[in-house]
């Protein structure tokens, strides 16, 4: 596909078809996606696809209480509760409305993770990340540079390949938990969840951000960038 067509168009799916992945389409993502930067290309990342359906409840049953506790703490519960009692909610908001859709969508995703033919464990060595900002007064960020760009070109591919896909980091704190169910050592730590499948939905969305002009700068920050297209 062409590549500016797959960025703009790879939702967050959370609605999957039981159809297994096949094996050759996982390896050609994941051939594919070995390609990303990592800093001093040390390649921290590890995967762990998992297509059993035993652990993947165990899975489920993991991801749950986190994303319950998220969803009552960010105040999703709140507007599922109101949408519910309220059919009308929304109806003259639609930012509202798209919101309540969303949080929907990820409450029905978390009950139904099991659901996803395959959920692929992104794991990094702690040791190969290069964490050049970690004396700073604030939580580091640039480890994660040696790993997001991988997670961002798996999924990518699954989208070439015509796969839906949701990746999410609401598994990270059961990672003791998760460690001892897929038995990764020590060393590694988890940097997120890749759920992947295909679509229940046949059409793929545009995707919907903020215009380029709301977060990029010329040579000072705020200053507009140019826009030639404009
Ligand atoms: C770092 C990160 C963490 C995320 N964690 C979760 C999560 O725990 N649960 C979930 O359902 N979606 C999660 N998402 C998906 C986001 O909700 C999604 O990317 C965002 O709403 C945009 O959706 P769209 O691409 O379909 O427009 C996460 C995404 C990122 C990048």
């Amino acid at each position: 596909m062409e590549l500016y067509e797959a960025i703009r168009s790879a939702p967050t799916t959370r609605y999957f078809r039981p159809d297994p992945v096949e094996p050759a389409l996982l390896h050609r993502v994941l051939d594919a996606a070995r390609f990303a930067p990592s800093g001093g290309n040390r390649q921290p990342w590890r995967v762990i696809a998992v297509d059993d359906p035993g652990l993947r409840r165990s899975l489920r049953e993991l991801y749950l209480p986190h994303w319950s506790a998220y969803l009552e703490h960010t105040g999703g519960a709140a507007l599922l509760r109101a949408a519910r009692d309220d059919p009308e909610l929304g109806t003259h908001d639609p930012s509202l409305a798209r919101r309540a859709g969303m949080v929907r969508g990820a409450d029905h995703f978390a009950r139904h993770l099991h659901e996803a033919p395959l959920i692929l464990i992104v794991c990094v060595v702690m040791a190969d990340l290069a964490v050049v900002d970690s004396g700073l007064d604030r939580p580091s960020i640039s480890g994660g540079g040696s790993i997001y760009p991988f997670v961002q070109n798996v999924l990518l591919g699954l989208r070439n390949e015509g796969l839906g896909a949701a990746f999410f980091t609401l598994l990270n704190p059961a990672e003791e938990q998760v460690r001892e169910l897929l038995g990764f050592p020590a060393e590694l730590a988890m940097a997120g969840t890749i759920a992947a499948g295909h679509r229940t939905e046949a059409a793929w969305p545009k995707l919907s951000r903020r215009p380029v002009a709301e977060f990029a700068s010329a040579n000072r920050y705020g200053a507009p960038l140019a826009d030639p297209g404009a």
